[in-house]
């Protein structure tokens, strides 16, 4: 054992929760969406928040490549005014560059810088960015230092760390001292996947460790959990079971943007409200038009594709009308799988209640991992 010992967690029933912070920035409810590589695009963030996502991550971005006048460095930094709050993300390897791209996200009007210490993926990796950063402290505070320095307190910057490089002592002691600094040093908030690098995806999401970092910090600085939230419940488990102000849904939410206003229903004592097929069809048309306005369209429709997919998990004949999504190719395409699938809502008709949440989560736990290992994950 190297970090604190273990001590009954700290507990926040959903009912005493205190408002989501980061810096100045006020967080309208406890579960956010969080940054998804090859996901979290601008299309995907504004479904997010139509449904009650009160906060949204780009997704993650080499600090390099936003140096780099042209297109890409445009786009991304091209906020509009209806997508905020949200948070950017880098990852990187040098402290200055590192500096040099958290400044220039801060300038184009993101709420948030968001540091990446916990991407696995091995050619990041072996690029010494993302996760590895959690197992070289000096670098990684060093890091924080030129990012804190560079946007000078003119945005909030927030950590997002997996609990270590591996299961070892070492790794251990290097994520705390990397938590510490972190928050010494005026970081706003810090987000921990308590899965290890090494460990990728394979096996559940540590949430013992995340109610250990709670206790070992205290009650005051912010702290966010992600992992294995599949559901509305899950989130306000996590809440409950770790004391963290709020938590970052991710896969839970490809596919499925209802679990935001589904944590609302919770909070608020209601039976949470599954989507019904009329609904899903207009989540699912609200998507392809956000994707074709922001990908054009040549990429867009491989975009919306891709979410259409997961939003299949939803519906009762997910297997069907997964392939069916597959199988798209253009927009008529598209259309006709609606037709075939996603009746249009008829009046106050709720197809949607006989929707089983529980078995529509377990799909959406097993999509988009095969073998445990997922497409693109950071
Ligand atoms: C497809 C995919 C892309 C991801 N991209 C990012 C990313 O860009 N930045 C990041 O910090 N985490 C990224 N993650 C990690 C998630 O934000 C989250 O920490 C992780 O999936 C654990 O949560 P879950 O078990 O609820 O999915 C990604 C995960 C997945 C599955």
């Amino acid at each position: 054992m190297v970090g604190p010992e273990p001590q009954q967690p700290s507990r926040r029933p959903a009912s005493h929760l205190r408002p989501l912070r980061i810096g100045d920035l006020e967080i309208a409810g406890p579960a956010v969406q969080a940054a998804l590589s090859g996901y979290s695009d601008r299309a995907m963030r504004r479904v997010a928040r139509v449904h009650g996502a009160p906060y949204c991550l780009h997704e993650v971005v080499v600090d390099k490549l936003l140096l780099q006048p042209g297109k890409l460095q445009r786009q991304i930094l091209s906020v509009e005014t209806d997508d905020h709050p949200i948070g950017g993300q880098i990852m990187g390897a040098e402290p200055v560059v590192f500096g040099k791209a958290a400044r220039l996200m801060a300038d184009a009007g993101f709420d948030v810088v968001d540091l990446n210490f916990g991407c696995p993926v091995p050619k990041v990796l072996g690029r010494c960015r993302g996760g590895f950063l959690v197992g070289d402290p000096p670098t990684a505070l060093e890091m924080i230092d030129r990012v804190l320095e560079a946007v000078a307190g003119d945005v909030p910057v927030s950590v997002k760390m997996r609990r270590g490089i591996d299961d070892s002592a070492d790794a251990e002691r290097s994520f705390f001292t990397i938590l510490e600094g972190a928050f010494e040093r005026g970081v706003a908030a810090v987000t921990v996947h308590p899965r290890t690098v090494e460990q990728r995806y394979v096996g559940p999401s540590d949430w013992e460790f995340l109610a250990r970092v709670r206790c070992h910090l205290g009650d005051d600085p912010v702290l966010l959990g992600s992992g294995d939230l599949f559901t509305a419940a899950d989130c306000l488990d996590m809440i409950a079971r770790t004391g963290v102000d709020g938590v970052t849904v991710a896969r839970g939410c490809i596919g499925n943007p209802w679990i935001f206003a589904q944590v609302a229903d919770l909070l608020a004592g209601r039976v949470p409200r599954a989507p019904s097929l009329g609904e899903q069809r207009a989540a699912l048309e609200l998507h392809w038009f956000e994707s074709l306005a922001d990908h054009g369209d040549r990429k867009g429709p491989g975009r919306a594709r891709n979410h259409a997919i997961k939003y299949a998990a939803l519906h009762p004949d997910g297997e069907a009308v997964r392939d069916a999504f597959v199988a798209v190719r253009g927009e008529a395409a598209f259309r006709a799988v609606l037709e075939r699938y996603y009746p249009a809502e008829r009046s106050a008709e709720r197809a949607g209640d006989a929707i089983d949440l529980a078995a529509a989560a377990h799909r959406l736990k097993s999509c988009g991992v095969a073998g445990g290992r997922v497409a693109s994950p950071s």
